[in-house]
């Protein structure tokens, strides 16, 4: 499979830069921005992009990267800090700049046009955000296109087969950057387009057949995105020898256990392990506030169910997981980027790390969007590709104080309103997570002609990109307000409704 390398130099866009590359069909990895030129040569990159970054290429850490990158003969775009960084090392001068420029511009062509910005529209707009900027451009370059905020917004050594770009083309807000990057891709790298979810399949179908043998291969199997699309991918290349375990701890959503049995065991035919663990799971928090308690005994819990699960399916040499290409990136943290700094928090209850297992991660190559577009291929319903996320330790985050049976109970109802509203209206797949949360506070209402005494539920409705920021939704009022009659009305125990107004931060997207 033909691959481009991306130099990570810390910008909160280099992830982005890889999904639009691979949007056109051309598979990208990206490394940390000190590789050196021999790892590049080695893994037979068609092309070299580097990122942007926050620094400015005079402060004192400014990350550097190896110059023989420059010269390993494959085509090289800079983008931004990395126009900067080929600036500086091939002669030319750059000015610094103590503070970044942001906004919108258009750009024009200069001479002849460059085959990086074939078919692009003379004033389509760009986006800028730099510091720096080039003031004299190094020996053997020309200009290819202007701005209204640059001189040098693109510029290239056809013959050396070096560009770079004062702009950023990865990001929506540059109106035909897509183009760009397919022409580096395509016209310039010259590769084709081999990069598709089906391709995708195949090989890593070969790929996983290759690895395991006639071996057996293990999944714990949440019901979330990954682990079901983990599950379909594995079942479509190995069949039989897939074995998946499904715990039900009690914490679920209401009609989650149901949606995961029918779908994989019955419709899939998958070979399936369902333990009921609820009981067990529900007498260990019984007494038990402390959000922090609960976790570690929910992930406990897990791990012991898991294991003991594991034993009754019998001998297995493979251990599979859903883990994503973004865990596997070995990001660059500079000036406090906080794209940089994202944790995946635990996967399904944290496994063991003395378990006697070969890993096999299917998804290991993939980003969220292209883990969804493998599970829609794999004909998995939209109901489980599109879904929000789930936390592993489930509702007792939001179940606030005790965790009971009946609140439980309470808080699964008031959610599947929550959910079914917010499918009826469309916002569900507009938004990153909406749910259900039961707080310990009773309060008094008026039912019919009597006087309740119940509990209340806060309704939170959060827009993200990752999980590590997010802004509450502005839902419509009446949306709001058929949430709030219906949990009312039809959830027994439940005398008022509020909506959570906070951001994060400072508030966290669960409550616990
Ligand atoms: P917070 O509450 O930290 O959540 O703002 C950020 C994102 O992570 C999810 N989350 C978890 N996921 N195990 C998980 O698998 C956990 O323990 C856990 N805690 C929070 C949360 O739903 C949100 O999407």
């Amino acid at each position: 499979m033909e691959v481009i390398g991306i130099l990570d130099f810390g910008s909160q866009y280099t992830q982005v830069i890889a999904r639009r590359v691979r949007e056109c069909g051309v598979y990208t990895e990206i490394f940390h921005h000190k590789v050196k030129a021999r790892v590049l040569r080695e893994r037979g990159v068609r092309g070299i992009i580097l990122s942007g970054g926050p620094a400015s290429v005079y402060a004192r850490n400014a990350p550097k990267m190896d110059p023989a990158v420059l010269g390993i003969g494959v085509p090289v775009l800079g983008i931004c800090y990395g126009l900067q960084l080929i600036g500086g090392l091939m002669g030319g001068e750059v000015a610094r700049s103590d503070h970044r420029e942001y906004g919108k511009g258009s750009i024009r062509f200069r001479g002849r046009r460059s085959d990086l910005l074939s078919g692009v529209t003379a004033g389509s707009q760009i986006w800028n955000s730099h510091g720096d900027r080039l003031e004299r451009l190094p020996k053997g370059f020309r200009v290819a296109a202007i701005s209204e905020n640059s001189p040098y917004a693109a510029v290239e050594d056809a013959d050396r087969r070096i560009y770079g770009l004062q702009f950023h083309p990865e990001v929506s807000h540059t109106a035909e950057g897509k183009k760009i990057l397919a022409n580096f891709a395509h016209k310039i790298c010259g590769c084709r387009s081999e990069w598709t979810m089906r391709s995708f399949i195949q090989h890593t179908c070969e790929a996983i057949r290759a690895q395991v043998g006639p071996g057996r291969v293990i999944l714990g199997l949440s019901g979330g995105v990954d682990s079901s699309v983990a599950a379909a991918l594995l079942h479509e290349a190995i069949g039989d020898q897939l074995r998946c375990i499904f715990v039900d701890n009690g914490l679920l959503r209401k009609n989650e256990a149901r949606l995961v049995e029918e779908q994989f065991g019955k419709h899939m035919r998958i070979h399936l392990k369902c333990v009921d663990a609820s009981r067990g799971f529900l007498r260990l928090l019984r007494g038990v506030t402390d959000p922090e308690r609960k976790r570690k005994i929910i992930g406990n819990e897990f791990i012991r169910v898991f294991e003991r699960a594991r034993r009754s399916v019998g001998k297995a040499k493979f251990l599979a997981q859903g883990t994503l290409y973004p865990d596997v990136i070995e990001s660059v943290s500079i000036g406090g980027n906080p794209a940089a700094l994202i944790k995946s928090h635990h996967n399904v209850g944290g496994l063991p790390d003395d378990m006697e297992f070969e890993l096999v991660e299917p998804l290991r190559q993939l980003f969220k969007d292209e883990v969804r577009r493998v599970g829609e291929e794999l004909g998995l319903p939209r109901e489980i590709v599109w879904r929000q996320p789930f936390p592993g330790p489930g509702l007792a985050v939001r179940c606030l104080g005790e965790i009971t049976p009946e609140k439980l109970e309470i808080l699964r109802n008031a959610d599947w309103v929550v959910i079914d509203e917010m499918k009826r209206s469309g916002w569900y797949h507009k938004v990153w997570q909406s749910f259900a949360v039961l707080l310990p506070v009773r309060s008094v209402g008026v039912m019919g002609d009597e006087r309740s005494y119940d509990y209340t539920i806060a309704v939170r409705v959060v827009e993200s990109q990752d999980g590590m920021t997010a802004d509450w939704v502005k839902l419509p009022y009446e949306l709001l307000g058929q949430i709030s009659s219906r949990i009312i009305n039809e959830v027994k125990g439940v005398n008022r409704v509020t909506f959570d107004i906070t951001s994060k931060p400072p508030g966290t997207i669960e409550w616990e």
